[in-house]
């Protein structure tokens, strides 16, 4: 495949650092040290992009904040995948008109997928005049340049061009979280589901260099990183556009190989692109996780077809099949989009009888939600909103059933899991996670925070297993 991929060279994102610094020189000026407010909505790929823009406004000399009033610098990274989620930051972004009115220094940025769609920059050009910086994730790297010449000059600016996309290494990164970390080992998506908005947002599909990536986990895993999770919008495609071949289940062999107790996961994974090579490299590789998430999004060959997800039912079903073979107890999970546009009622039975088949352990389910441009938001839609919610009902369900059964399966059961939190539910100290993912919530001792520890299971409902420490 042609590489469009422009790369970002370590000289370019060196005079971003030098830019830091400019501001750091600043910000060092004021009479106290700024904060930062950080708000992130969307998926992974966005909490990643976050840990790198809080990365750099360290290197500015900015702490956080979780309260908009003490902020000198405002960012809200956001996402388009559905109308709710634009929505939400709408409301937000209007809100902060009053905040910035007490606080007329504060800088307020917006960025992430939602600003990569012109008709949403034009509406905030137009009507969110508080806003002082737009940009997309292609230009998420020259972030302290922009936030330099804000400082320094009048004006706004907006950053948000069409692009393939890019790559750069090198940019620092502030994790939020310090058992679980993120690693894009791609971006950019090339499948243009016909639903979704998100290869017009996030460019074309490109792979970092696995020596890039292992260097990153090796790192990750000397710091005591427990359970690292390996990013892309579609992991199964990484390596196309590699020079060097290497897949992703040469990738995920060679992260299984660096040395240290950890887990290793990985989303999204794309039907289509899922081989018996990859299930068997799971299978193999003892630091990988037995789950995975392979959405499906409908159970009915018409839809899918219209959908443009280029795999049938019985396909799909014959990976699931070979899967649960090779790795027995998988646990698996998957989105799904009710009341795509055209599809009728007995169409969606054939998601339920799907899930019959599957026994999913759990599900994450959405009513299809018209994106500008892409090609389902032109298909005739004649189903009622409320014929469409009734079909989700009865989705969601019929999903708890079956995660209710599954989870009811571990009571009594051993498991090892990793202590990944503290519980925000009292009757509980912490919280766990099952090699596949389950939340756990624990009885003991904070101690046990990031550790492998045997936890008894003990109850569970459909969202959750409750356990003790052994
Ligand atoms: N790259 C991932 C998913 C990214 S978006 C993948 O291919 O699986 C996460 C989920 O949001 C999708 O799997 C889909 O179920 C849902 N989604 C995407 N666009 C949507 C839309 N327009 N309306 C409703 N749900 C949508
Ligand atoms: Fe969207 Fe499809 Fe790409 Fe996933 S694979 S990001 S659903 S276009
Ligand atoms: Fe949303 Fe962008 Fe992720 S649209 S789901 S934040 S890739």
């Amino acid at each position: 495949m042609e590489r469009t991929t422009t790369v970002i060279s370590q000289v370019q994102v060196d005079r971003q650092l030098d830019y830091c610094d400019k501001i750091a020189a600043i910000t060092a000026q004021w009479p106290e040290r700024p904060l930062a407010f950080v708000d992130t909505y969307g998926c992974q790929q966005n909490e990643a992009d976050s840990e790198r823009i809080r990365g750099y406004l360290e290197k500015m000399g900015f702490g956080f904040t979780g309260d908009e009033e003490q902020a000198r610098i405002i960012v809200i990274n956001t996402c388009a995948i559905r109308e709710h989620a634009e929505q939400r930051v709408f409301g937000n972004v209007g809100a902060l008109v009053h905040v910035k009115r007490r606080h007329p220094e504060q800088l307020i940025c917006l960025c992430g997928c939602m600003m990569q769609e012109p008709h949403v920059a034009e509406k905030i050009r137009q009507s969110y005049r508080h806003v002082d910086l737009v940009f997309g994730p292609h230009a998420l790297w020259k972030f302290p340049e922009m936030i330099h010449t804000l400082l320094t000059q009048r004006g706004r600016i907006f950053s948000n061009a069409d692009e393939a996309g890019s790559i750069a290494e090198g940019i620092p990164v502030v994790r939020q979280d310090s058992v679980k970390a993120w690693v894009s080992i791609m971006y950019g998506c090339n499948n243009f589901c016909a639903y979704c908005i998100v290869p017009y947002v996030r460019g074309r599909e490109r792979s970092r260099q696995p020596e890039d990536i292992l260097a990153e986990v090796e790192q990750l895993v000397a710091e005591g990183y427990k359970d690292i999770t390996l990013l892309g919008q579609n992991v199964n495609s990484y390596g196309k556009d590699l020079e060097e071949p290497c897949d992703f289940a040469d990738l995920l062999e060679r992260v299984n190989a660096i040395p240290g107790e950890f887990l290793i996961r990985f989303m999204t994974s794309h039907p289509k692109d899922a081989t018996h090579k990859l299930f068997e490299t799971m299978a193999r590789c003892e630091k990988v996780a037995p789950v995975l998430h392979l959405p499906v999004q409908a159970g009915n060959d018409r839809v899918l077809k219209v959908m443009n997800r280029r795999h049938t039912r019985e396909q799909y079903l014959e990976k699931i099949r070979d899967l649960k073979s090779l790795i027995p107890g998988i646990v698996l999970t998957s989105d799904i989009i009710v009341g795509f546009p055209g599809e009728t009622t007995e169409e969606f039975e054939d998601t339920l009888s799907l899930l019959e088949e599957v026994r999913y352990d759990a599900l994450f389910t959405f009513i299809f939600s018209p994106r500008v441009g892409t090609p389902a938001a032109k298909m005739d839609d004649p189903m009622s909103h409320q014929e469409k919610l009734a079909n989700f009902n009865r989705l969601v369900a019929l999903q708890d059933s079956i995660s209710e059964e599954k989870h009811a399966a571990y009571i009594g059961k051993t498991v090892r899991c990793l202590i990944d939190g503290l519980s925000d539910d009292a009757r509980y100290d912490l919280t766990a996670r099952t090699p596949g993912n389950r939340l756990v919530r624990v009885v003991g001792p904070k101690e046990a925070l990031g550790q492998f520890r045997d936890v008894k299971i003990t109850d569970a409902n459909k969202w959750s297993l409750f356990g003790e420490l052994m």
